[in-house]
């Protein structure tokens, strides 16, 4: 059961440990996964549903190629299996793109799946459904795959982030992955290629938000499978918001690089008034609002703080997970950018009448430059430290979070937990009606601001379509 992942991440970790005695240039585990060229090129993502009896598939397919299936079974050697038809989209840069949705899916089993592309056949891989409301993700950002222009391919930072996932794999029992964005740094194929080309990605629910390297391309748009998909007015080229539910947890994902605080807002609306008794709302975006450890980006942190800190606290939002600076950090329980209670390391705060917003480091990327901390941030690093990896445990009662520095161990955690009558603040009409009319002028700039992408991206080669990029 959940020990698949673990034999596996054990097996990778013995071969990874043998690959490390052996003298430098030698085959790594990894390059076994590489040199399948076949599968490292289908680019396998399993995404979440709409909830737990959900799950997102996506892969690429050559163009030739117009039928997809995932078979899907819950006996390793694929016995009983079911075939689910999926859809084929076109990528606009000659290859097709599978999405399938597999539904019904019982809670606590193990399934196994293979991805099927006209008559050509993944590997088999297996995940897990979650029995019950609790579960845990492991929660990065930045991972920034990137393509290494000496060697022509993404190794060195697809390599790493499976290290990092079998290193996690092996030590924590997880369910999901929660990537808050810059998964690659130009938006590149090859580079979502390298994301995925490692059996342990391919075992995890992999949530993702889109960055604003993501968006350099436009292969992200394609790449990626996502539930409840909601453009609003003005949308980036790449996509829109998406939301889903996991256990007591509704999960928002925002694309923070739109400016259009009214699309966030009604998207906000529609997914809380649809999933009103779920005890805990998670919003998942890329540009960091509190983290303020950059003194260069802090109008930026400034604006996005105007326009979605109103939506944060209209919705009672208990915890805001993002990246970018790729300094970590985690704030006091702040409302309307006050804060409201104070947050400790090792610490719990019941009933929270506010947001905590959390930043976490760059997978590998760590920055060159000084960071300074405001006083609404209650646990930060001197560094900026790219060695680090935070494990969520979610529950009905509670959300955890833990923060490790790899080869170190545990360096912070907080909790957050609830009280089944507690009513959250209510926001003023004043301060709801000024968030709605900034919402509204970061709607107007969203619109030229994708014009300016449409723009970028033509100029840049990308085959982009006017309309689509644009509204
Ligand atoms: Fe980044
Ligand atoms: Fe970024």
């Amino acid at each position: 059961m959940k020990n698949t992942k673990k034999v596996l991440s054990i097996f990778l970790s013995v071969l990874l440990l043998c690959s490390a005695v052996v003298p430098a240039g030698a085959v790594s585990v990894w390059d076994i996964y590489w040199s399948d060229t076949e599968e490292a090129a289908r680019g396998i993502i399993m995404q979440p549903g709409k909830d737990e009896s959900e799950r997102n598939f996506s892969w690429y397919m050559p163009e030739s190629v117009t039928d997809c299936f995932v078979e899907i079974s819950l006996n390793p050697l694929m016995l009983s299996s079911e075939k689910i038809e999926g859809d084929v989209t076109d990528d606009r840069h000659g290859n097709n793109v599978a999405k399938v949705t597999v539904s019904e899916l019982e809670e606590g089993k193990t399934y196994y799946y293979t991805c099927i592309s006209g008559d050509s056949r993944s590997d088999v891989y297996s995940f897990e459904t979650v029995a019950g409301d609790s579960f845990s993700a492991l929660y990065m950002s930045d991972i920034h795959i990137t393509l290494n222009e000496e060697t022509g391919d993404t190794k060195d930072t697809a390599f790493a982030f499976a290290d990092l996932l079998a290193e996690v794999t092996l030590k924590h029992d997880i369910n999901m992955i929660l990537s808050a964005g810059d998964q690659a740094t130009d938006g590149l194929l090859t580079e979502y290629q390298g994301l995925t080309f490692s059996p342990l990605s391919r075992s995890l629910t992999f949530a993702t938000a889109i960055g604003n390297h993501d968006r350099k391309g436009i292969a992200y748009k394609y790449f990626t499978n996502l539930p409840n998909e909601d453009e609003g007015m003005i949308s980036s080229p790449q996509g829109g918001n998406y939301y889903f539910t996991k256990g007591e947890v509704l999960f928002l994902v925002i694309d923070s690089n739109n400016a259009s605080a009214t699309d966030h807002r009604n998207f906000i609306k529609k997914a809380v008034s649809e999933n009103e008794d779920l005890k805990w709302r998670v919003v998942m975006m890329h540009h960091d609002l509190y983290g303020g450890s950059i003194e260069h980006r802090e109008s930026e942190n400034e604006l996005l703080r105007m326009i979605l800190s109103p939506i944060f606290d209209e919705f009672n939002i208990d915890l805001v997970l993002t990246g970018h600076s790729h300094h970590y950090s985690i704030s006091h329980v702040l409302y309307n950018g006050e804060i409201a209670q104070e947050l400790e390391n090792g610490g719990t705060v019941n009933n929270a009448e506010g947001t905590v917003y959390m930043v976490s480091a760059s997978v590998g990327r760590a920055r060159d430059e000084e960071g300074v901390y405001s006083e609404r941030i209650a646990i930060g690093m001197e560094d900026f430290n790219d060695k680090l990896y935070n494990i969520i445990d979610f529950s009905e009662d509670a959300i955890k979070v833990t923060s490790y520095e790899r080869g170190e161990g545990e360096f912070a955690s907080f909790t957050l937990t609830k009280d089944d009558d507690f009513d959250a603040p209510e926001i003023s009409f004043f301060r709801k009606l000024i968030g709605q009319l900034l919402g509204a002028f970061g709607t107007i700039y969203a619109f030229f601001n994708n014009i300016g992408r449409y723009h970028d991206l033509t100029e840049d080669g990308f085959n982009v379509d006017f309309f689509e990029t644009v509204f």
